[in-house]
C-alpha cells in the first residue's frame, strides 16, 4: 500500500471515521518529524498493534517557550516520508500550523501535579502545549492506540493522566529509549551538536550509568545517587536539573523504596538534551 499524505485536518477526520466504520484498528504515532530510530521503534510497535498506522508530523509552536528552538527545529519532510514508508506507515498527517491553530486557541489542556518538577518549571507552558496538541491530534486521528517514547518520561506520564482524567478512549503504549551505539539517547536535537559537543553529550548517559551502578551496589539515598550522576556532568551552570522522582507519581523521593526515575536535562552548547533511567529496587 502506498503512503497517503493528508494535510487537511478535516480530511484527516473523515478518513479516520471511515476507517473506524470499516472496523479498522488505528495505531497512531505523533511526532515533530526529523525522524530517527527512536521514532521508528514507535512505528514498529504501532504496526504490531493496529491495522492502520498513522504518523503525524507537526512542529507544535504551542510547546516551545520564548528563546527556545522553534524557528530552527530541524525539518526534512522528504526524508521523513521515506522512513515512514519503509516503516510501513499507511498515512502521514502533516498539517500546516494555520490549519491546526486557525485562531490562537483560548482553550488549553493542563495536567497539574505531574508537571511541578523536572522539565515543568524549566519550560513554563511546555506541557500545556503538549497536552493541548495531543488532545487535538487525538480528536482528529481518533486512534485506538497511541505510542509514545519513555525518552520523554514526564510527557508520557502527562499523556497517560490526561487520557484517564478526560476519559479519552485511547490506549497509551510507552516504548523504551532507543540509543546510539555509544549510549547517547536518540533525539532530533542531536542534529544540532558539533563534533566536540557530540562527545560531551555522552556525559548524560555516563551520569545515568554511574548512578545506576551505585544503585545496584545498594545505594538507596536520592541525594547520593543524584551526586553520583552530577559528578559525570558538565559544570553546574550547564545542568538544568538532575532529579530522582517516583516513577508513577513523579513526586520527589528521598529514599528509593519503589521504582524511581532519575531524570536530567543538560545544556551541551546551546542544545538542551534530556535523558532518564528507571531504577527498580
Ligand atoms: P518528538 O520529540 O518528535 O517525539 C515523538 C515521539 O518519539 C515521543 O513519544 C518521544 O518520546 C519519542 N522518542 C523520541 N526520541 C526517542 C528515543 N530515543 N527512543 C524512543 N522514543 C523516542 O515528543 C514530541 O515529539 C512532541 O512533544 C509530541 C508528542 C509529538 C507533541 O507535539
Amino acid at each position: 500500500m502506498p503512503l497517503a499524505l493528508v494535510r487537511d485536518p478535516r480530511e484527516m477526520r473523515i478518513v479516520s471515521e471511515k476507517l473506524r466504520r470499516d472496523g479498522r484498528r488505528i495505531a497512531f504515532v505523533p511526532t515533530m518529524g526529523y525522524l530517527h530510530q527512536g521514532h521508528v521503534s514507535l512505528l514498529d510497535a504501532g504496526r504490531r498493534r493496529g491495522d492502520e498506522l498513522v504518523l503525524s508530523i507537526f512542529v507544535n509552536p504551542l510547546q516551545f517557550g520564548p528563546g527556545e528552538d522553534l524557528a530552527r527545529y530541524p525539518r526534512d519532510l522528504d526524508g521523513d516520508l521515506a522512513k515512514a514508508r519503509a516503516a510501513g506507515v499507511d498515512l502521514a498527517f502533516v498539517p500546516d500550523e494555520g490549519a491546526i491553530y486557525g485562531r490562537p486557541p483560548l482553550t488549553s489542556v493542563r495536567v497539574a501535579g505531574l508537571t511541578d518538577g523536572m522539565c515543568g518549571p524549566r519550560r513554563p507552558g511546555h506541557f500545556d502545549g503538549v497536552a493541548t496538541v495531543v488532545t487535538k491530534l487525538f480528536h482528529l486521528v481518533q486512534p485506538h492506540v497511541a505510542i509514545f517514547g519513555e525518552k520523554d518520561f514526564q510527557q508520557l506520564a502527562v499523556i497517560r493522566r490526561l487520557v484517564e482524567d478526560l476519559d479519552l478512549d485511547v490506549e497509551i503504549v510507552g516504548m523504551p529509549i532507543v540509543r546510539e551505539p555509544d549510549g547517547l539517547a536518540m533525539s532530533s536535537r542531536n542534529a544540532y551538536l558539533a563534533p566536540e559537543e557530540r562527545r560531551d553529550a555522552l556525559s548524560l548517559f555516563r551520569a545515568l550509568a554511574a548512578a545506576e551502578a551505585r544503585f545496584k551496589a545498594g545505594e538507596r539515598d536520592a541525594a547520593r545517587l543524584v551526586a553520583a550522576a552530577r559528578a559525570e556532568l558538565p559544570p553546574a551552570g550547564r545542568v538544568d536539573y538532575v532529579e530522582l522522582r517516583d516513577a508513577a507519581s513523579l513526586k520527589a523521593v528521598d529514599t528509593i523504596a519503589a521504582p524511581a526515575v532519575l531524570a536530567l536535562a543538560v545544556f551541551i552548547g546551546k542544545t538542551r538534551l534530556i535523558d532518564n533511567r528507571v531504577l527498580r529496587p
